[in-house]
């Protein structure tokens, strides 16, 4: 197995706060993973040392065989997309505008707005189902609404990998499922794809592999049918749960039952 992404014994903090120490674990090449973890326990920070927003304090992220902090923002944004848990759109933009500045990693003062950037975005929009939001104004979105655009934004940058922080949240239960659905054919089609998932059921159902993790650790990581416990729940999360084959898929999934103490 072999993996253009991976994290060296790395540490992560903001200031005096620790967040993760000597986390090491690298990304499968072609995989659907999934990282799941209670409130707080460090997936965002995990996701942002990843793409490179935040130095590791030790250690390193490598992509590609090179320190992530070595390569250039520009180049790293062709191989890898971030969505972030918030993301700010610029005041008074549009959707079409949003999205197209996806695509931004992709001119430069020699090859500016060309056809392929066209065709790019207008494949984001339609594949998010936000072709008919074009003209509007992200601000005057619903939350699912901009979630897609958002989710349409990272689209269009058409890199080999990409970092999703919490892309169903907002989505209704359709909404959802479609986008798994599409996540789960551009894995196919050979894109590496990384979702941090509350939605442990939808998690177990679509990841291929799974970072289940707790106070900046990983605590275990696998596919989810050789990892998913009612141990492993209670591990990660301090939550007695009945674990069960999907009748639908087969898959581990889930009954919360009561919290408990870890
Ligand atoms: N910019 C920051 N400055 C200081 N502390 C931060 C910052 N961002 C996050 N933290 C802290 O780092 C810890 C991990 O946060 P992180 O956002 O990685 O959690 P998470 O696992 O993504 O949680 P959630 O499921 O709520 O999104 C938290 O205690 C959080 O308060
Ligand atoms: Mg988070």
């Amino acid at each position: 197995m072999s993996h253009r992404l991976h994290a060296d014994a790395v540490t992560l903090r903001y200031q005096a706060r620790v967040i993760s120490r000597d986390l090491s674990l690298a990304i499968p090449d072609g995989s659907f993973t999934a990282i799941v973890g209670p409130n707080a326990c460090g997936k965002s920070t995990l996701l942002r040392a990843l793409s490179r927003l935040l130095p590791p304090e030790k250690g390193q992220v490598v992509l590609d065989g090179k320190a992530i902090t070595a390569l250039p923002s520009r180049e790293v944004a062709r191989r890898l997309g971030l969505l972030p848990q918030s993301p700010n759109a610029p005041d008074g933009i549009t959707v079409a505008d949003l999205v197209a500045r996806g695509r931004f990693p992709h001119q430069s003062f020699l090859r500016q707005w060309s056809p392929e950037d066209a065709r790019a975005t207008l494949a984001a929009l339609e594949a998010t189902g936000t072709a008919d939001l074009a003209g509007r104004m992200v601000a005057e979105l619903s939350g699912g609404q901009r979630q897609r655009v958002w989710i349409a934004t990272a689209l269009a940058q058409e890199t080999p990998i990409l970092l999703l922080d919490e892309p169903t949240t907002f989505l209704d239960i359709v909404h959802q499922v479609e986008l798994l659905d599409l996540l789960a054919r551009l894995n196919r089609e050979g894109r590496t794809i990384v979702a941090v998932l509350h939605e442990l059921n939808l998690a177990f159902r679509y990841a291929t592999h799974l970072i289940a993790m707790r106070d900046g650790a990983v605590i275990a990581e696998g596919a989810p049918p050789e990892i998913v416990t009612a141990e492993l729940i209670h591990q990660v999360f301090g939550l007695s749960a009945l674990v069960m084959d999907d009748p639908l898929t087969g898959r581990p999934m889930i009954i919360p039952r009561a919290r408990t103490a870890t």
